[in-house]
């Protein structure tokens, strides 16, 4: 299972890539305005420095909403560096131009997806990655990770070789749910990354070892 981290903080991004485990970035408009990028030039500067600390994909999202703009936008992008995914909304213009990008051999990430027929349509349409959002369906009473495990089948069913990225992942639970099922890629934020580390029983097990030692390290 890849690990992705989501967020376009490059604090955050040096220190899971020095964790040694990260294979990849996801940023959306909501991430990138949260860090007060302003401006195209600073945007594509931004995404770029992102590209130089990460080994695997970086996800850039477009901001158009119609085929020739989507396109345009996402050309750009791609042209930004080879590490860059085109991300495009699951929308009608968005699968069109899914379609365009793969037929050029542009990476792409439909987001946005919320049903198993929306990641149906991004993988007939060729996207490199689908994008479900499972903490958004749980605030609205939904299970994300059901909807995970039925794409996850879909796709076995026909061989698709669109990637399930986990996405909206909110807890540790969340991540080994997805992990079970055999999602391809979790993006997560730092905090639930690091929150893997975490068991009361080794925190006692190292506190003990180390006052054993002390004993004869004197
Ligand atoms: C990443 O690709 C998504 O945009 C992101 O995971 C959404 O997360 P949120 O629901 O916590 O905003």
């Amino acid at each position: 299972m890849k690990f992705f981290i989501d967020t376009a903080n490059l604090d955050e991004i040096r220190e899971a890539h020095e964790l040694g485990v990260l294979d990849g970035v996801t940023t959306n408009p909501s991430l990138m305005a949260k860090v007060g990028i302003k401006g195209k030039n600073n945007i594509f500067k931004h995404y770029k420095s992102i590209c130089d600390i990460v080994d695997g994909d970086v996800s850039a999202e477009v901001i158009s909403t119609d085929f020739k703009g989507i396109i345009r936008e996402g050309e750009e992008l791609a042209e930004i560096d080879e590490k860059i995914v085109v991300k495009v909304p699951m929308i009608r213009d968005g699968v069109k131009a899914i379609k365009y990008f793969a037929d050029k051999e542009i990476k792409t990430n439909c987001t946005l997806v919320f049903s198993a027929g929306q990641a149906l349509l991004a993988a007939k349409a060729g996207a490199t990655y689908v994008s479900p959002f499972v903490g958004r369906l749980d605030d609205i009473s939904m299970d994300g990770i059901d909807l995970i495990e039925s794409i996850v089948s879909i796709y076995e069913n026909y061989g698709f070789l669109t990637q399930v990225l986990a996405a909206s992942i909110r807890h540790p639970v969340h991540i080994l749910k997805c992990a079970e099922i055999g999602a391809d890629v979790a993006t997560c934020p730092l905090s639930v990354i690091t929150s893997l580390l975490n068991h009361p029983l080794t925190d006692s097990g190292l506190k003990k070892f180390l006052a054993d030692a002390a004993t004869f390290t004197e």
